[in-house]
């Protein structure tokens, strides 16, 4: 049985002047689904989301959620989105149980359904203890929470989050983690938005790397992590002339060179070679070259295949917190 996807991202395009934040992205997130959208910042993310929630008319393309364009029915369908902003939305004088009722009364619930919903987000993201005090005697990590609970409180069919666990406690991060997770394994469409490699490989079923507003690769994390080739990832600390390194490294071959400045090379390397009916590795082989020049060493580390080696080799560059 084919099921038709609960958001379906079409050749979505967006420009602020000269800049392109989003070129032409496709898409499909089904329900059940934790989407991540993977990229630095800069990349688009936001741009893109915003597109998705209603808030910012694409230039070119169309989203269909469960088959209907957005565009179409503006207001129907964003009835059944939750957002949760990168920018915290909630009223600061008002308590974490105020602003519930607030946003579940805009979504329509009324009566016991708006109080259940409301007791319900509370003890899901553990603010059920401090539920009545003003919103800014809060935490980050707490209204990070509540901004959660916001997006959530009208039960929608699709979730879409922007970095909602940016600079927050250990905690609260897992405490969203989990909710989310939740809410995936009940059916809801979830797009994620992150530049932490480590959330995207632990929470997401699928992953698409956006740089400079482009889908680069898409894919589970073991899809990616197959594009990346049975090669590794090199990086080589030290104090070197980067001209002179690169062209002793450029005489090798299956060895790639990413990224090079006067501390740091990052070098991309082949499967191992077969030699004399001996797979020899292509990273001790680089190694060996290197260290046999006249350069300062500091330190090495060797990575097999990941996703930031997916990053490195499609970008260039590392995608660090
Ligand atoms: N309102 C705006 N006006 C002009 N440029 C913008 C605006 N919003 C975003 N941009 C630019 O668009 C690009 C993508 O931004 P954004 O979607 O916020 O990326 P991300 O969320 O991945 O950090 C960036 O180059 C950013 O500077
Ligand atoms: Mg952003």
């Amino acid at each position: 049985m084919s099921q038709s996807p609960a958001i379906r991202v079409e050749r979505l395009a967006k420009s602020y002047g000269a800049i392109r934040a989003v070129d032409g992205i496709s898409f499909e997130v089904r329900p059940g689904e934790i989407y991540g959208l993977l990229g630095p910042n800069g990349a688009g993310k936001t741009t893109t989301l915003s597109m998705l929630a209603g808030l910012l008319h694409p230039d070119e393309g169309r989203v269909l959620y469960d088959g209907l364009d957005l565009a179409a029915d503006p207001k129907k369908i964003k009835a059944g989105i939750g957002v949760v902003p990168q920018e915290t939305a909630v009223y600061e004088s008002l308590s974490a149980l105020e602003n519930l009722r607030f946003w579940g009364g805009l979504y329509g619930l009324t009566g016991g359904r708006l109080s259940a919903a409301c007791t319900s987000m509370l003890e899901k993201v553990g603010l059920t203890q401090r539920a009545k005090d003003p919103v800014k005697s809060y935490s980050g990590g707490m209204k990070r929470r509540l901004n959660l609970a916001l997006g959530l409180v009208h039960e929608p069919r699709v979730i879409l989050l922007d970095e909602p666990t940016v600079g927050i406690d250990p905690q609260a991060r897992l405490n969203i983690l989990d909710v989310i997770r939740d809410v995936a394994a009940k059916g809801t469409a979830v797009l994620y938005t992150t530049h932490y490699l480590e959330e995207a490989e632990g929470l997401c079923d699928r992953i698409g790397i956006l740089d400079h507003g482009e889908l680069l690769a898409e894919g589970t994390l073991a899809e990616l992590e197959t594009m990346v080739g049975e090669g590794e990832v090199v990086t080589v600390h030290g104090r070197f002339d980067a001209g002179d390194i690169s062209m002793h490294i450029g005489r090798l071959e299956g060895v790639r060179l990413l990224a090079a400045d006067e501390q740091q090379l990052v070098i991309a390397t082949d499967a191992p070679a077969a030699q004399h009916g001996r797979r020899r590795s292509r990273s001790l082989e680089l190694l060996e070259t290197v260290l046999e020049g006249d350069f300062q060493i500091d330190s090495v580390s060797i990575r097999p295949p990941s996703l930031n080696g997916l990053f490195l080799k499609l970008t260039g560059r590392e995608l660090r917190d």
